[in-house]
């Protein structure tokens, strides 16, 4: 169970709801794509997310050739800053890095030559995201490779792609390979669009959601999360089979 606090009536009234205790979707790294930009946007944001009852924060920095070409040796030095500083100011979180991958030619040359480059985390789980707009050619074929090779492919946002929101069809088939869908809780309050609020709930009655995140870029999102686990497609969303918490570690 989570605590959250609410004021009514300038009064502190405590609400229970039942949370989750890992995120596996966040962008905290100071400064290496368009998430928090420094140590202490950093240390901000994880106490915040602390508040809403998390205990373990594995954050997906963007990878994507010509605008973040973050490798994993980055990655891990940038977690380790993280956590120096956190430990420094007295804060207890488990933080792991991993990344959010865009499907593009470095991400599939990386899969196809160079495995050991990628970052996967708790359970060989690889985050993964395609343009908002377009199909992406690679996504099929990084399904397959991801998953021959042992790993477990999870799209980010399903419910935020807008080829997609018109083909059901094609969602089931993504889901149906065995590719894990990770919905975004903001996704629950509007706060992208109608509609991708629509696909998130239809995602959700349809019981085609294996993870929730919180996407947190920064102490701005905390506003619209603190919103999101207030909704009543959040009790249902956590009431499916969730994963979030069996990668505990
Ligand atoms: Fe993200």
């Amino acid at each position: 169970m989570i605590k959250i606090f609410s004021d009514l009536f300038n009064k502190k009234e405590e609400v229970f709801v039942p949370g989750l205790k890992v995120d596996m979707h966040s962008h905290l790294l100071p400064g290496i794509d368009d998430g928090v930009e420094d140590l202490e946007q950093s240390l901000e944001t994880i106490k915040a997310l602390i508040a809403l009852g998390y205990e373990t924060l594995i954050t997906t920095p963007h990878v994507m050739g010509g605008v973040y070409n973050n490798d994993a040796a980055l990655l891990l030095k940038k977690r380790d800053e993280v956590r120096a500083y956190a430990a420094g100011k007295g804060i207890k979180i488990n933080l792991e890095a991993s990344a959010e991958y865009f499907l593009d030619e470095v991400f599939m040359d990386m899969l196809k030559n160079d495995k050991s480059k990628l970052l996967p985390f708790s359970g060989n789980h690889i985050l993964i995201e395609t343009s908002f707009m377009y199909p992406s050619p690679y996504l099929d074929e990084a399904i397959f490779l991801l998953q021959a090779s042992g790993f477990k492919p999870i799209l980010a946002h399903p419910e935020r792609y807008i080829y997609l929101h018109e083909d059901w069809d094609r969602y089931c088939e993504l889901h149906d390979k065995g590719l894990l869908f990770q919905l975004n809780l903001s996704s629950l309050t509007g706060y992208y669009s109608p509609m991708v609020r629509k696909i998130a709930r239809k995602l959700i009655d349809a019981g085609r959601v294996n993870f929730v995140g919180t996407d947190c870029h920064g102490a701005r999102h905390i506003p619209v999360l603190q919103k999101a686990i207030k909704d009543e497609y959040y009790k249902k969303a956590i009431a499916l089979p969730l994963l979030n918490n069996s990668l505990l570690s």
